[in-house]
């Protein structure tokens, strides 16, 4: 039942233009996915709603677009080039590599084997950052890290945010973008890539212990309600605390927010506090002062770091599969109009009368500024609303004979699937208060 709803939502995905396996015609490369057209509306929605969020409706949250690439001493600084490894075990067989913490894909390779005894190498250590080299002679490139996860490049700029912004303790820095890791076991569609991005927040406290607590609290509840507003089910998220064991090498405490997957709980975004470890560090490692000076205490400290980090994939697959809704005669995603690709269709009735497309095409035209319209006069009219219905558009916009004489046009919307008449003035109206909630 579980993996039935996966794999309807994976076809759905590849039907509809949401996600492709990346560089599907050479026969894809592991942990690689490419957004379509519905997909990037998606995550660009997604992506906008939270910066909307955190920087322009906050005073205390700024935003920055640091480089992928760094200099290497960053990531010996973070602690990520002798702690971010995964246990490697390989079979004496095939050669191939599993990661140890997974007895589940460890198990299936052992039965792909049929009959044979399988033996497998002890654990190794294997790092999982992703290494390139940078140079324009060959034998002297310098080797570099594609970054592991996007923080370092807020961490290293801390002092040129402060000193070029007027912002003041506890403020935050967020940013968006990709981080590259190298998966042992890439799985569960988009869910475990090599290549994927995130949205975080390092939020930059006063190092006491109360403070930590109070901050941490609050990031906690932020991001869950969030989550809720944006429209995902209740029932389908819940907070899991990290144990001592499982914490990253950063952090003092950690908590996950999960969705109940079709394959179980899985973590989709982490708030973590990170304490000094990270601009203490970069202290060390590049021989500058990483302090903050409090202007009004003349007191100089090391900030604490409250971080929150969401997968921007994980979160778009997760909000796919929770809006993934069947009905006899139809699948539809019940997607918050906020975060649908498009957020209304225009159809002439019928494709062959050019005085129903001239007219509709006029109304998609005074639409299209406003808001993601999507056009359709292909087949029938139900066809065509299916086809927005898999792809969540919350409105379909028809025009009709009708619609000639008194400037009226039917209005469909996705879930209820209810009609109604209103007047194109109206239409507009309706349609820019859902602009407006976003
Ligand atoms: N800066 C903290 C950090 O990177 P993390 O828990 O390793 O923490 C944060 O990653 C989020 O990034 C995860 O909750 C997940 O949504 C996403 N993420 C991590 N590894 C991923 C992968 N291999 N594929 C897709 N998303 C991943």
């Amino acid at each position: 039942m579980a993996d039935d709803l996966m794999q309807k939502v994976i076809s759905l995905c590849k039907r509809r233009g949401f996600v492709f396996p990346g560089s599907e015609i050479y026969g894809g490369l592991g942990g690689t996915w490419d957004y379509g057209p519905t997909g990037a509306l998606l995550k660009k929605n997604l992506k906008d709603l939270w910066w909307k969020e955190m920087v322009q409706l906050r005073d205390d949250i700024v935003g920055v677009d640091a480089a992928i690439l760094m200099n290497p001493t960053t990531w010996e600084a973070s602690g990520h080039v002798k702690s971010f490894a995964e246990p490697l075990v390989e079979c004496k067989i095939c050669h191939e590599r599993f990661s140890a913490d997974k007895p589940d894909s460890i198990k299936e390779h052992e039965e792909s084997h049929k009959g044979k005894k399988v033996e497998w190498t002890q654990p190794k250590q294997f790092n999982i950052l992703v290494k390139t080299y940078l140079g324009v002679i060959e034998d002297q490139k310098k080797p570099v890290y594609l970054r592991g996860e996007i923080t370092a490049g807020v961490h290293v700029n801390f002092k040129n945010v402060v000193d070029s912004t007027r912002i003041k303790i506890p403020f935050g820095i967020a940013q968006i973008g990709k981080a590259f890791r190298n998966e042992i076991t890439p799985g569960n569609f988009t869910f475990r890539s090599r290549e994927f991005e995130q949205m975080e927040v390092q939020f930059y406290i006063k190092p006491e212990e109360s403070e930590g607590k109070k901050w941490f609290t609050y990031w906690k509840k932020n991001r869950m309600d969030w989550y809720l507003s944006i429209g995902m089910k209740k029932e389908n998220l819940r907070f899991r605390d990290h144990e001592d064991n499982e914490r990253a090498h950063y952090a003092k405490m950690a908590t996950d927010i999960e969705y109940k997957a079709p394959w179980g709980w899985s973590e989709f975004m982490g708030i973590h506090h990170r304490g000094d470890w990270d601009l203490k560090r970069h202290s060390e490692y590049s021989g500058e002062d990483m302090s903050y000076k409090d202007q009004a205490t003349n007191e100089s400290f090391i900030p604490w770091d409250i971080e929150t980090s969401a997968g921007v994939d994980r979160s778009l697959l997760f909000l796919l599969i929770d809006s993934y809704t069947e009905e006899k005669e139809r699948i539809y995603l019940k997607l918050d109009p906020k975060i649908a690709p498009y957020k209304v269709a225009v159809f002439p009735l019928l494709g062959n009368k050019p005085e129903l497309t001239k007219k509709a095409r006029g109304i998609y035209e005074k639409l299209k500024p406003n808001f993601m319209t999507a056009w359709d006069d292909r087949g029938n009219i139900g066809k065509r609303y299916f086809a927005q219905d898999e792809i969540g558009t919350p409105y379909c916009v028809t025009i009709d004979y009708q619609s000639l004489e008194d400037e009226t046009v039917t209005i469909r919307e996705r879930d209820s699937k209810k009609q109604e008449r209103i007047t194109v003035a109206d239409l507009i109206k309706k349609l820019k208060k859902l602009n407006d909630q976003n």
